[in-house]
């Protein structure tokens, strides 16, 4: 069967997905019907998500799950997660709880500067690019102002606009370096808009000045657009007791258990095979927050490793010390996040989650998201330096096998109160439904 195919965007969804189901699939009813199966059985709600996206042939489902008592800075807060892997939420909602009692989370935003850069090629004289740059500056910026206006009553706008030498770097490579504030937008499609204007119009004054006229000295415009990486867009998140309240954790004193966390903590700054796994679970509570909301969870992942790359070694995000008896961990995080435009008014469950958050504007999100990050991060190292990870990951994994088996209702009821006291393996549980066949 050829499974090259023109025009494939301009059939009607049906017609794709007959294509696709005979060209690609053995039983090609069962295939199909299995995409019908997940549709939304509301068609306005289906088209609504149909149109996300191209060529949209289905959904494909993503648990959402909650994880009550976070408090943070005094108020408390239940967070969605969406995210498919057993123990994240659990992991949540435990770290939650054990901060509950001990002041909870405090957090605070640094800033939340945006970049954007035009990048262009100049083989002239730096100090005549230098000298019409800063001839022209007040007109580049200027030429935004139907696109700033805006963005500056709601407090944004943007805040510097410099142009910098990389030539070290790549010959001949310069670039228009813009910082951005954009409310409570992400602001990706503001910032690229404006980086688009100054472009042109700095192509279109260059046009006007004889010098750049000859070849060699002509400015060439190779792109504009946003970074991801967010240096300046800023939250910190912290929790803190004393060495006295923290209760024994399996065996381990309050005080022997935040030793041991710190340790973790100073071994994943030094050791880049453990910061990677660090970080990662500090992005399981980050992503699962961001997914929820709307956010572009590509743009944080990308923008959080480079941050934790920035010193030249990648390293852990998190800290954690023991200062006089004061045991303290603290997350910073890069975090470019909006809480208006692009999918927040489009998805049905990115409104809702933002009601469940009380609709935080774009800086409380920027705050709860990292506290996300360093619930699952102590939730982690608290496993991690007591019993070990794969007890309680395990257990949560328990519906996961006996799904995967097969297991009848009554077979799982007497599986999850048989491992309450047992080590929970495929095989063990794979044997345990052996030997209580219905
Ligand atoms: C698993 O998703 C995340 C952990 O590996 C994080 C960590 O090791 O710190 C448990």
């Amino acid at each position: 069967m050829d499974k090259r195919i023109d025009g494939f965007s301009k059939l009607s969804k049906e017609e794709k997905i007959d294509w696709i189901t005979r060209t690609h699939f053995k039983n090609s009813s069962a295939a199909a019907s299995q995409l019908s199966s997940y549709w939304n059985s509301d068609p306005s709600l289906q088209t609504k998500h149909d149109e996300f996206i191209e060529n949209t042939l289905t959904n494909f489902y993503m648990p959402l799950g909650v994880a009550p008592n976070f408090l943070i800075n005094e108020s408390l807060f239940t967070l969605p997660m969406v995210i498919e892997e057993s123990s994240v939420v659990a992991a949540a909602g435990n770290a939650a709880k054990f901060w509950l009692n001990k002041g909870g989370f405090k957090t605070v935003v640094i800033d939340t500067l945006k970049v954007g850069q035009v990048h262009f090629m100049y083989k002239g004289n730096p100090k005549l690019l230098y000298a019409f740059f800063e001839k022209n500056k007040k007109t580049l910026l200027h030429a935004t102002s139907e696109l700033t206006q805006k963005m500056e009553l709601r407090g944004g706008g943007i805040v510097s606009l410099d142009l910098v030498s990389k030539t070290t770097a790549l010959h001949n490579y310069y670039q228009l370096n813009v910082r951005f504030k954009t409310a409570d937008a992400m602001g990706a499609n503001f910032i690229n808009s404006c980086l688009e204007s100054l472009a042109t119009t700095f192509e279109n004054l260059a046009a006007k000045e004889t010098f750049f006229m000859e070849k060699e000295a002509s400015i060439e415009i190779v792109m504009s657009i946003l970074s991801n990486y967010v240096p300046e867009c800023l939250v910190k998140a912290s929790v803190s007791c004393s060495l006295d309240e923290i209760e024994h954790q399996e065996g381990l004193s309050g005080k022997k258990f935040a030793e041991k966390i710190v340790q973790a903590v100073a071994i994943a700054s030094c050791e880049t095979f453990r910061a990677v796994t660090h970080n990662k679970g500090i992005m399981n509570g980050v992503d699962a927050l961001i997914i929820a909301t709307g956010n572009d969870f590509r743009a944080i992942e990308a923008g959080v490793h480079a941050y934790a790359a920035r010193n030249g070694q990648y390293t852990s995000l998190s800290k954690a010390s023991i200062i006089d008896d004061q045991f303290t961990m603290e997350l910073i995080l890069p975090l470019a996040l909006g809480t208006v435009g692009g999918l927040t008014k489009l998805h049905p469950m990115v409104g809702w989650s933002m009601e469940l958050l009380g609709n935080p504007d774009a800086k409380k999100l920027m705050e709860i998201v990292a506290v996300a990050g360093l619930a699952q991060n102590f939730a982690a190292l608290r496993s991690l330096v007591t019993s070990g990870i794969q007890k309680g990951h395990m257990k949560m994994h328990l519906f996961n096998i006996l799904n995967q088996l097969g297991a009848k209702s009554v077979q799982k009821e007497a599986a999850l109160n048989y491992f309450k006291k047992n080590t929970v393996s495929v095989k063990a549980v794979s044997d345990f439904l052996h030997s209580n066949e219905t």
